[in-house]
């Protein structure tokens, strides 16, 4: 699979897998959730329905990564448990960013109809993380086919959006809707924005207010932002971006990066230039956003495993601080694999990356 991720071009090697799982990520039978299923009343509406105010709550998560995406749970290394979202809301996190690979369990002809148990799996996860208080973000992850042939998948995207928006209508305004992570390759902007105004009518017909999350072309790049274009009367939309700039620091040695090996050793100090590269982008996404009245949710951020913590833990703080101080809420990528800010076979954070996250003093 050929992936060009920010600007570069890149092979993803398949089998990441197991080498994405830092220390084997432990497996866990998916049993039925004890926790009932939350109603839209639990959460008064009007509370949440203001896209900023949601926003503001969103505040500082983490990806659930590499489980959920990945073609079947537990092939990447990470199979969800109840306890990581106990974690999660102990140590201070607001929110989770779920991430779907809903294209791996629906039908390839039409109605293209999601497997129900897939369905029960995602409900469970979704459960188990509203019900501690966490807002939940569920995409539309690693639909790697729509990338090379949109018009081929067109279709297919919106009934799978179709079938997610009606069966999550009655859940609090606490669940979100990402409609497509990281659209790239054969989805330029061209093709994406038609397709992405036509996803949101098909959630308009049964989630007429619920905040939905929306990217721009080229990996969710920040360069890319101006390339959005959105309807205008909906004003239920917060925007995304991710950011893993320098790529050379945060992708050094990623098994899925063709050409990443010689990086290794790549350092990030935080020397004024540095800095100011990352806020020069920064302000720019700001002044976009300002322009066009929509909240910014960084919804990716993180540096592989392979860097050296000192760095790894100095850039994590830089960038949520810097997100932070725009107003954007963030989630960082991600909490158990090969970026994880917690380490399922110790059964502890990795507390310099935790410390960045989530300073005590602020
Ligand atoms: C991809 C992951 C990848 C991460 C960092 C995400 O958007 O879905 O597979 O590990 O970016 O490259």
């Amino acid at each position: 699979m050929l992936k060009t991720h920010k600007g570069t071009i890149l092979m993803t090697i398949l089998t990441l897998s197991l080498a994405l799982c830092t220390g084997g990520c432990s497996r866990a039978t998916a049993t039925p959730s004890p926790v009932p299923i939350p109603t839209s009343t639990s959460i008064p509406a009007s509370q949440a329905a203001d896209p900023f105010e949601q926003n503001r709550r969103l505040g500082r998560g983490v990806n659930l990564g590499n489980a959920l995406e990945a073609p079947s749970e537990g092939e990447w290394g990470v199979t969800l448990r109840e306890e990581y979202f106990q974690l999660i809301a102990d140590a201070g996190f607001d929110a989770v960013r779920i991430p779907i690979r809903w294209s791996a369990h629906a039908a390839s002809a039409p109605p293209y109809t999601i497997d129900p148990s897939f369905f029960e799996r995602v409900d469970w996860a979704v459960n188990q993380a509203l019900s501690r208080g966490l807002l939940a973000v569920v995409n539309v992850h690693h639909y790697e086919e729509i990338f090379q042939n949109p018009a081929q998948h067109r279709e297919r995207l919106l009934a799978l959006w179709e079938q997610i928006a009606g069966h999550y209508q009655d859940y609090p305004p606490d669940l979100l809707f990402e409609i497509l992570n990281e659209p790239n390759t054969a989805l330029t902007a061209n093709v994406w924005n038609p397709l992405l105004a036509d996803a949101l009518r098909v959630v308009r017909r049964t989630n007429p207010d619920r905040n939905v999350v929306v990217s721009s072309t080229e990996w969710s790049g920040v360069h890319a932002l101006g390339y959005l274009q959105l309807p205008d009367d909906d004003r239920h939309l917060i925007v995304t971006v991710h950011y893993y700039l320098p790529f050379q620091f945060t992708h050094q040695g990623a098994e899925w990066v063709s050409g990443s090996e010689p990086w290794l050793g790549t350092t990030w100090s935080g020397t004024p230039a540095e800095k100011q590269a990352v806020a020069d982008d920064f302000e720019r996404v700001a002044a976009w956003a300002e322009e066009h009245d929509r909240p910014v949710y960084l919804g990716e951020f993180g540096a592989y495993s392979k860097a050296d913590l000192e760095s790894r833990a100095l850039w994590t703080d830089f960038i949520a601080r810097q997100a932070e101080q725009r107003g954007f809420s963030w989630a960082y990528w991600e909490f158990c694999a090969g970026f994880g800010v917690y380490n399922p076979s110790t059964r502890q954070w990795n507390e310099p990356l935790l410390t960045a996250l989530l300073p005590p003093n602020p």
